[in-house]
């Protein structure tokens, strides 16, 4: 099983619209695929799920707050649920506004990890044990996740839980400074997790969790046209644009490469997404992939580009599965 991110610490970006999209692409051809949605703001949730599905999930316990609340009550262990289907092989894990509280254990956690202390590491790969057990139990091909706009410990979790990251940005002044900002906190957190495996090691500890990796891999970057402003010349957006693959070099595949993260071939860019302007909210209002609407959701010639979305998504779909897939092979 792979788990795949979808990690930029700055916001806006496009990464739930792709999460869902390319999800859903990877779905179509037969991968099965399970979405976890570990942004507080929860909307992969609510593009994915029906308000009366994700109310009645909120309202039965068993959305991630509910399966992580044992922790940060320490009153137990994470609890896997049942995650929620949405096509033959595709299913979510929900979202909770309340999953901001797991960052008031996970600092500590890992402070007691990286000390040798297994207290810690029960916090420090909680992501990691649910999102594993839940996709066993549906036998998922794939994990995508979805993550809030920060590099906090929560991330720090998820990222560590990963196989893989991918990087939705936008040719911007602030997306491309944030590149340095997610590559310096990546390539910090690996050698950390692994002294903390080490001093756990040294200790002697009888662990019975399984632990991750720890070693994600940076598969690419996906660039999105469409916070293009519109009022600006489009000089200045050819401008950050060429600079994206020099920036993505030095923010993300220099530091991850010097802490031994494996970067897959090909090239940095996975791919480009264009402005899809009213197809997004309309995809978002009936909890479907942009590809999937129908003609009577997008007319005439929407429903065409609509359509013709399939072969740009499920082109990702099959450059990130081959990445991630190259780099757990590696
Ligand atoms: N290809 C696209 N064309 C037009 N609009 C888009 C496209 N992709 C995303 N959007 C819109 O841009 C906004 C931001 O997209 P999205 O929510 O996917 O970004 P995000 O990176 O997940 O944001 P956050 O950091 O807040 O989680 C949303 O309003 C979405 O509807
Ligand atoms: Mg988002």
């Amino acid at each position: 099983m792979n788990i795949v991110s979808f990690f930029n610490h700055k916001g806006g970006v496009g990464k739930t619209t792709l999460v869902f999209n390319i999800g859903l692409a990877l779905a179509r051809k037969g991968h099965r695929v399970l979405f976890v949605d570990l942004d507080p703001q929860t909307n992969l949730s609510s593009v994915a799920l029906s308000d009366d599905t994700l109310e009645s999930a909120v309202s039965s316990a068993t959305t991630i707050r509910d399966c992580l609340q044992p922790l940060v009550e320490r009153s137990g262990d994470v609890i896997a649920v049942d995650p929620i289907k949405i096509r033959d092989t595709a299913w979510v894990l929900p979202g909770h506004i309340q999953l901001s509280q797991f960052e008031e254990i996970a600092p500590t956690g890992w402070t007691e990890a990286v000390a040798g202390n297994p207290g810690g590491f029960r916090t420090s790969t909680a992501v990691y044990r649910l999102v594993t057990r839940i996709a066993s139990s549906i036998a998922a091909d794939y994990v995508l996740m979805d993550l809030g706009p920060n590099v906090g410990s929560l991330n720090r979790t998820a990222i560590l839980a990963s196989s893989g990251f991918v990087i939705p940005l936008a040719p911007d002044l602030f997306s491309l400074t944030a590149l340095e900002s997610v590559g310096s906190s990546v390539s910090l957190w690996i050698p950390e997790w692994e002294a903390a495996i080490s001093a756990l090691q040294r200790r002697a500890i009888d662990f019975s969790f399984d632990l991750p990796i720890g070693k994600p891999a940076p598969l690419g970057y996906i660039s999105q046209q469409f916070t293009v402003y519109r009022q600006e010349p489009a000089a200045a957006y050819r401008r950050w644009n060429s600079k994206i693959p020099r920036k993505y070099e030095d923010g993300i595949v220099k530091p991850l490469k010097s802490v031994g993260s494996h970067v897959p071939s090909g090239s940095y860019s996975l791919g480009e997404v264009r402005n899809l302007s009213s197809l997004v909210p309309i995809a978002q209002q009936t909890n479907k992939a942009v590809f999937e609407l129908s003609g009577v959701e997008a007319r005439g010639a929407q429903h065409t580009r609509a359509k013709d979305t399939y072969e740009l998504f499920s082109g990702l779909a099959t450059d990130i599965a081959t990445r991630v897939n190259e780099v757990m092979d590696a």
